[in-house]
């Protein structure tokens, strides 16, 4: 039995349905079964991560986990949920996230109240936890460009910082097959001996945000401009948009930092999975219904 926390999300919901289409019994964790639909033959249970007294239900019987962190969130009540965790389980594969802190590779701790930092002290814990562990390390989300979703759908424009900052996103597909290939021992790549791996995962290919734009307005049909915003004025969007001022400033200083060192492309997804990573076209054409 494998436990799928954020079940409901991108890389959750993935990971649901391929473990399923796998073969492999499925537990899938939501504060809220009643909200969605999973696919017939998934068990749902209801926890909260932020609660760890909600999880000895969920993770009764379970084998391993695939650990989908609500960053910020729940960090104060991480080391007991992971400790519950390890109570359980023998294995876990942990979503965590590319340039996270490494103080053994040579990259420096962070503000803990950083999406980082808050990957970071997951690591850590889980390291240390006696769990078998693997973590996915991947870069941008393709996802993330449905932040525009409203704007594309309104104005036909997006404004937002740093056209030029280049990015290889992935599909939340791949991000998901990965994890799966490390959990069933699938795939063409290094099969078994995932325990203690941390795989940076990428998309194929380094496209500007300008070019990200443009390949979603080739997937629903019509031109999508591109308006440069400053720093400052996305900054402000989005702390009204309530984000933590740490989390908001770390997301503008990391755009601007993607301008001189756009992200890397790995071939870690055809690695583990034995299929090239999907193109961001592919994922626009997946999603072009969220943009029209
Ligand atoms: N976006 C990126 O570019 C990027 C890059 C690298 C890593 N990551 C990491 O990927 C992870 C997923 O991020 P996302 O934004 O893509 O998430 P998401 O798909 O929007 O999913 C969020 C999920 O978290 C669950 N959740 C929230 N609070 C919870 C709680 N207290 N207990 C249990 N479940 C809870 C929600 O489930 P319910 O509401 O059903 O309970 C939902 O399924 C994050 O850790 C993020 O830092 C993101």
């Amino acid at each position: 039995m494998i436990l799928v926390t954020g079940a409901t999300g991108k890389v959750g919901g993935q990971a649901v349905s391929q473990l399923l289409d796998a073969g492999v019994a499925v537990r899938a964790l939501t504060r809220d079964p009643a909200s969605t639909i999973f696919p017939k033959g998934v068990e749902v249970v209801r926890g909260d991560l932020a609660d760890p007294a909600t999880l000895d239900d969920a993770l009764d019987g379970v084998e391993s986990v695939f650990l989908v962190w609500p960053t910020l969130s729940a960090d104060h009540a991480a080391p007991a949920t992971i400790e519950t965790i390890a109570k359980h389980a023998r294995r876990i594969v942990y979503l965590s996230a590319h340039g996270v802190p490494d103080p053994a590779a040579g990259v420096p701790e962070e503000d803990p109240n950083s999406i980082l930092g808050s990957h970071a002290l997951l690591e850590r814990l889980i390291e240390r936890s006696g769990l078998e562990w693997t973590f996915l390390r991947p870069g941008g989300f393709a996802a993330n460009t449905l932040m525009w979703a409203s704007q594309i759908r309104d104005t036909g424009t997006v404004r937002w910082l740093h056209g030029a900052a280049s990015r290889a996103l992935i599909h939340e597909r791949d991000i998901a097959a990965a994890g799966v290939s490390v959990l069933t021992g699938t795939g063409t790549g290094t099969g078994t001996g995932h325990a203690g791996a941390r795989y940076v995962l990428s998309g194929p290919e380094v496209l500007t945000q300008v070019e990200q734009v443009t390949a979603i307005g080739q997937a629903i049909g019509r031109p999508v401009r591109w308006e440069d915003l400053s720093p400052e004025t996305a900054l402000r969007e989005l702390l009204d948009q309530g984000w933590p001022p740490a989390a908001a400033e770390e997301m503008v200083d990391a755009y601007a930092g993607m301008v001189t060192s756009p992200e890397s492309v790995t071939s870690t997804v055809e690695e583990l999975t034995g299929r090239p990573a999907t193109p961001f076209r592919q994922w626009a054409a997946d999603h072009a219904d969220d943009f029209r």
